[in-house]
């Protein structure tokens, strides 16, 4: 991988040079287009957004992608075109960054309805969704954990069944694919995507929403910006007409994007770095580790594995001691306070999370980090 050019020098710690679970990659040669677009004297919602979403839809192949200030907002955007009274209730997976589920609180008085997850992969589980529907239920919200494909035509089966829509978090999963599509062409009514600091692919901050339907897609780009319709020409350069919705500021400005279009050229070397890294513990760990969905390929922004007999924070610690650093990445949302309405048994969860743990998977990998880390995990 010789065009990746690593800027940055790892974290150093007591034990010496530490291998990090998670790096932003930020090559050279965004600095020029960086600076231009700096001192351009346009740096709001200009141009190179509109690059950005065009390569993006090309990449993805569908034009409904509107590009925000974080995949948070995707998801409020989302949940915003979804919700529509307060009580409306949205399924959701537990084991998840809390981002995926406290929008759905913050929109209207939405409420949460936990459903299980597999305890070996973490995904949500489709025969628990279909379990959990009430005449209150709205939406369905599947999360790609690690970046691993959910059973999406199955979740979107139950969901035409009952008339719902349905949301796919694919924060870790840029690049990601499903039954041969990219994540995002056309597979659930709304994918967003996370372009925060450490993913595949960053603007700084910054996300994207995809719609299916060209309506959401029109109403969402009205709704990232106030509610106003920017395309409208008025008498008054500055002033709008009617707005008919209240909307947020959620729109991407010119410098995230620029930075954006620049990793554009880097994304699909970055995740194929991951995809080898991947493939190489799985041929070299001797540990139970999570495999790819069938019908899915991941883009392995987390490479998961399962370390049995309640050894799990003994294995942290003693990656850490070997300067590794390894994590759960995510606490289960349930148990928070903020969501301590939202009470449901979840006995895979509880599996799952007795044992979970990512180990470092990603493009900042030598091979002999990949094998100092497969070693330190067989001996373990
Ligand atoms: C699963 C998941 N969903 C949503 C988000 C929120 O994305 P952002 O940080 O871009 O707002 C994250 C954040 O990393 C995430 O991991």
């Amino acid at each position: 991988m010789t065009k990746i050019c690593d800027t940055q020098s790892p974290k150093k710690n007591d034990q010496g040079t530490m291998i990090p679970l998670f790096k932003v990659f930020m090559p050279e040669s965004v600095k020029k287009p960086l600076i231009d677009t700096l001192m351009s004297g346009y740096i709001g919602q200009g141009p190179r957004v509109e690059e950005f979403e065009s390569l993006l839809s090309k990449w993805i192949r569908n034009s409904n992608v509107l590009t925000v200030n974080a995949g948070t907002s995707a998801l409020h955007l989302a949940y915003h075109m979804i919700i529509e009274n307060s009580g409306d209730e949205i399924i959701t997976t537990p084991m998840t960054c809390t981002a995926t589920n406290t929008p759905i609180v913050n929109t209207k008085g939405g409420k949460i309805v936990w459903a299980d997850v597999d305890p070996y992969t973490g995904l949500i589980d489709p025969d628990d969704i279909e379990k959990k529907i009430t005449p209150r239920t709205k939406g369905i919200v599947m999360v790609h954990l690690g970046g691993n494909p959910c059973d999406i035509d199955r979740i979107n089966e139950i969901a035409k069944k009952h008339n719902l829509k349905t949301i796919e978090d694919a924060a870790h999963a840029f690049g990601s694919t499903y039954k041969g599509r990219r994540l995002g062409n056309n597979t659930s009514d709304f994918v967003m995507f996370s372009f925060q600091a450490i993913k595949h692919l960053t603007t700084i901050d910054g996300g994207a929403l995809i719609t299916k339907s060209k309506d959401d897609y029109k109403r969402g780009k009205l709704l990232r910006w106030y509610g106003i319709d920017r395309e409208i020409k008025s008498e008054d350069l500055r002033c709008e007409e009617d707005v008919k919705e209240a909307g947020y500021k959620f729109h991407m400005n010119d410098v995230c994007a620029v930075v954006g279009v620049e990793m554009m050229k880097y994304v699909e070397e970055i995740i194929a770095k991951h995809r080898a890294n991947a493939k190489f513990y799985n041929d070299n760990l001797k540990v139970d580790y999570v495999k790819e969905s069938s019908d899915g390929k991941s883009a392995y922004w987390m490479y998961t594995i399962h370390i049995k007999g309640g050894r799990r924070d003994e294995f942290i610690r003693y990656m850490k001691d070997n300067g590794v650093l390894v994590s759960k990445v995510h606490s289960r949302n349930d148990t928070h306070t903020m969501f301590k309405d939202f009470k449901a048994e979840l006995p895979g969860l509880e599996e799952y999370y007795k044992s979970m743990c990512s180990i470092p998977v990603g493009w900042w990998l030598a091979e002999k980090e990949c094998v100092k880390i497969a070693d330190l995990v067989n001996k373990f």
